[in-house]
């Protein structure tokens, strides 16, 4: 059988499996629906990230063991900024929270831990932590765990498209060479392949600035459950989904 045609980079053994009815490469996940499933409880809407925090250590288990070779996460929007201050000063809290506890098991079970978005005014600490999960976890072969945090796609495009800019004034590169590929190399998920399957849930349909570029042909799975309920039984009915697409890329 010929090989499929590729036009990124693989990753791991599992380069093959998206691309068919088989188990997806690379699921995004909009991790949406904490503050309700809170509010529905009469507790603060920061139980819900709490909770939303024990989901994410259960499906990292969850999506290494199907074999699942990338999984990214949104944790937090450049949108996200705008919510009251009590609520993001909890946010962060719990995401460093959860590198310092989970940090250790997760370099152990041989997770590769990088960050998307954007890093310029994120506090000290906070950007150490996040140098300290990818250096550690740097050298790990297994599941890719990709988060998205301080993320906006519209951001990151910008971003790519200003670097280009700064290489064709400096006389370093032709405005033709400003291209696909030239700016998917700029993207922070240029070693990555696209996401095959994007999983939001809480029953929102909307992409809220999340991987513009990459989902230019992922399956898109919407789902009625919020983030903290969603457990394994949830990722198998969206695995069924995507495994029943029929993917054309524009082909026949
Ligand atoms: C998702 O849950 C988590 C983040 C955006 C950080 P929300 O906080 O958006 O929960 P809802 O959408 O208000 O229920
Ligand atoms: C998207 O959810 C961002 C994350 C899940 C981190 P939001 O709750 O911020 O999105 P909107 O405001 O409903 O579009
Ligand atoms: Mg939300």
């Amino acid at each position: 059988m010929p090989a499929l045609p590729s036009t990124h980079n693989e990753l791991d053994g599992a380069a093959q499996i998206g691309r068919g009815n088989g188990v997806p490469r690379h699921v995004a996940v909009i991790m949406d629906g904490n503050g309700r499933w809170a509010t529905s409880r009469s507790l603060p809407r920061l139980a819900g990230h709490k909770a939303g925090v024990e989901t994410v250590r259960q499906m990292v288990r969850a999506f290494a063991k199907r074999g699942i070779s990338a999984l990214t996460l949104f944790a937090f929007s450049t949108e996200n900024w705008t919510r009251p201050e009590s609520e993001i000063f909890e946010l962060m809290r719990l995401l460093r929270f959860f590198i310092r506890s989970d940090l250790a098991e997760l370099h152990a079970s041989n997770v590769r831990i990088r960050i998307i978005g954007e890093r310029d005014n994120l506090q000290p600490d906070l950007l150490a932590l996040l140098e300290e999960a990818e250096s550690t976890t740097s050298g790990n072969t297994g599941l890719n765990l990709v988060v998205a945090f301080n993320y906006g796609a519209r951001q990151e495009i910008a971003r790519s498209a200003r670097k280009l800019a700064e290489r064709v004034a400096a006389g370093e590169i032709s405005p033709a060479e400003v291209t696909v590929e030239s700016l998917e190399a700029g993207l922070d998920t240029a070693d990555l392949p696209d996401p095959d399957l994007i999983i939001r849930t809480s029953g929102e349909q909307r992409i809220s600035n999340f991987l513009l570029w990459q989902a230019a042909y992922a399956e898109f799975v919407f789902l009625p459950v919020l983030w903290p309920d969603f457990d394994e039984a949830a990722l198998d009915l969206a695995l069924q989904d995507f495994a029943q697409r029929k993917r054309r890329f524009g082909g026949l």
